[in-house]
């Protein structure tokens, strides 16, 4: 017989009831300013030892399926920019096909799960370790599968969420990379001090300009759904750290209101996608004033000139993109490395109000569960 310490959970009964709310997606969308919070308050030994062990690795591999292989495209982007760290994003279901011969002792997988429990993630990890690989998580629930198999992990602390759609602990997630990837930029001497100090200050003020952007934009998102609730497909484009966005974004309105749609980086669209634009099509740019924003603009002169419908996200303040675009989201300023955090609100409240209109339960699309245990 097998006998098991009794781990106690410290989530409490009124995290998982509706609390007043319709839905618990809904529900989970507002606590994001807590959950954040909550992410911020990780133990920093944690987070410089999996700093350490990502350092120490030859490749740093970032692992995950649905939303939190989107985390992890994110992360590549931001370690890759604060710690000049470069690190292979890669969804787990495709994991040993494309990376299995080359994943050895001198690599480092970093599994971002929420459950910690998705089948095709704890294969990958099996293997991993089966392959003396260095096999690390960030992961929502103390006790999951993954906390067992890794050598080291993080929990993310966005208590119980239970809407099917990931939506607080996607914007966790991207809270844990970037602490994690300042503990490299650290240990790798890639910021100065007052870098590093913006970056933390930035964190700090994350939680309030969520806050912000839910209260601003709720009835926005609401108007929009009724707006755009009948068209029949949209496209999503973003660049460089927001083309995680854009694909999330997607993915949150196809999943709980059944819309097709398509994600792509911005600049993949004249390669073939265009062909689909015609008078009306509606097309959502995450616009932020960053590094892409000219290439940005160039892209929504392409669309608009095929009669596109343009929606965009875009910083408060920018006349050149809202004279563009037909409907305008207006965002607060921020560095471009939080943009993701902020700018997927918006598309939650939209696939959440999308869903809704049609008369669907955003908290249980058909044909999904909230964990995916089978391969
Ligand atoms: O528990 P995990 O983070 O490993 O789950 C991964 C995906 O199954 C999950 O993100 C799924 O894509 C959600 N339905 C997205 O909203």
């Amino acid at each position: 017989m097998v006998s098991r310490k009794t781990l106690h959970l410290t989530w409490s009964v009124e995290e998982a009831t509706k609390g007043g709310y319709s839905h618990f997606m809904l529900k989970e969308i507002f606590e994001q300013p807590q959950s954040l919070r909550y992410a911020l308050n990780l133990q920093q030994f944690y987070v410089n030892v999996l700093a350490e062990l990502l350092d120490r690795a030859r490749t740093s591999y970032l692992v995950g399926s649905g939303t939190s292989y989107h985390s992890c495209l994110a992360g590549s982007y931001i370690f890759s920019n604060l710690a000049a760290l470069p690190t292979v994003p890669c969804i787990a279901s495709e994991f040993i096909q494309q990376y299995g011969r080359s994943i050895n002792v001198d690599s480092a997988v970093l599994f971002v799960t929420q459950s910690g429990e998705t089948a095709d993630v704890l294969k990958c990890a099996e293997y991993a370790r089966s392959r003396a690989a260095t096999v690390l998580a960030i992961t929502n629930v103390l006790g999951s599968t993954i906390t067992r198999v890794a050598r080291a992990y993080l929990l993310q602390q966005s208590g119980p969420e239970i809407g099917v759609a990931a939506t607080k602990t996607y914007t966790a997630q991207l809270i844990v990379h970037l602490q994690l990837a300042l503990a490299l930029a650290k240990r790798r001497g890639k910021l100065s001090q007052s870098e590093m100090d913006n970056i933390k200050d930035g964190l700090k003020r994350m939680p309030e300009i969520i806050e912000y952007v839910l209260n601003k934009h709720k009835s926005t998102m609401e108007f929009l759904a009724e707006r755009y609730m009948d068209k029949k497909h949209f496209f999503f484009l973003g660049r460089g750290i927001n083309t995680a966005t854009a694909y999330e974004g997607r993915l949150k309105l196809l999943e709980v209101s059944y819309t097709p749609a398509t994600a792509l980086a911005a600049g993949e669209s004249k390669h073939g996608p265009i062909a689909l634009i015609e008078k009306g099509f509606p097309v959502i740019f995450i616009a932020p004033r960053d590094s892409t924003r000219s290439l940005i603009i160039g892209n929504i002169m392409e669309m608009k000139a095929r009669g596109a419908e343009i929606i965009t996200l875009g910083e408060e303040g920018d006349d050149e993109l809202r004279k563009l675009s037909d409907c305008f989201i207006p965002m607060p300023p921020m560095d471009e490395i939080f943009t993701p955090i902020a700018y997927i609100i918006p598309l939650q409240l939209f696939a959440y109000y999308m869903a809704v209109k049609k008369g669907l339960d955003p908290d249980k699309p058909r044909n999904l569960a909230k964990s995916v245990t089978v391969l």
